[in-house]
């Protein structure tokens, strides 16, 4: 899988090198390349943003830069992702979708968002997503790249060392993961729960099962919802 960032803060994703991203990138399993917005602009002062038409605070950033790189990035099956607090919640069934994509490309906004121009044009020719990590608002969409990112990858065939651990985990069946336990069996005066030292297979899954609705109609009672 090919994937392209574009940010005004190109270093943010130095640590892509560090994480389990840089094990992907490294095994070939992926290759991501980080672009500088200000490389697409053309006065002297590499500006990127603008007040916004209808007035209000903050400042937007102009389309002529995004579409420039855009242009210059975009292939015929690429899709546009846009992090933006105000798009679709991102989510494991999303994150497998794009762990399926051959190209993702993000595009970074700051400040106020991107001019909606930019979206609305690339959605004519290309699969455009405006995604959102959560219900808070941040500086900027890099943070939530780099989630979306990890999130994605670690999906791609080939990367887990043991895959069964992807279908166990919190999420892939629309519930919360079961809690987990390793030595000793006692710490601190809490000891493990007995069925999981049994060696009943049937047991510990039914246990676990339990488990996971319980944590889900405790902490998650939305997803039950459905
Ligand atoms: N940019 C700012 N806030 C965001 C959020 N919650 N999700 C994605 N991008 C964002």
């Amino acid at each position: 899988m090919k994937i392209d960032i574009v940010s005004i803060f190109p270093s943010y994703f130095d640590v892509v090198e560090l994480s389990l991203l840089g094990k992907a990138a490294k095994s070939k399993l992926v290759e991501v390349t980080v672009h500088d917005l200000r490389d697409a602009t053309t006065d002297v002062h590499k500006s990127v943003d603008d007040t916004p038409y209808g007035g209000g605070a903050g400042m937007v950033m102009s389309p002529e830069p995004w579409g420039t790189m855009l242009d210059g990035l975009l292939q015929e099956d690429s899709w546009l992702i846009v992090p933006s607090p105000a798009g679709q919640l991102f989510s494991q069934s999303l994150a497998v979708e794009f762990s399926a994509a051959p190209h993702l490309v993000f595009a970074c906004g700051r400040y106020e968002g991107i001019d909606q121009r930019v979206m609305d044009h690339y959605r004519t020719t290309h699969r455009v997503l405006e995604v959102s990590v959560g219900d808070y608002v941040l500086n900027g969409g890099e943070v939530a790249v780099l989630a979306m990112m990890e999130a994605t990858v670690r999906l791609l065939p080939g990367f887990m060392g043991n895959p069964e651990s992807l279908v166990e985990e919190s999420h892939e069946k629309g519930l919360l993961e079961y809690p987990s336990y390793t030595k000793p069996r006692t710490w601190r005066g809490l000891d493990v729960p007995e069925v999981l030292l049994s060696g009943n297979h049937d047991a510990i899954r039914v246990w676990r099962e339990e488990q996971s609705l319980e944590r889900t109609r405790q902490v998650r009672p939305d997803l039950l919802e459905d």
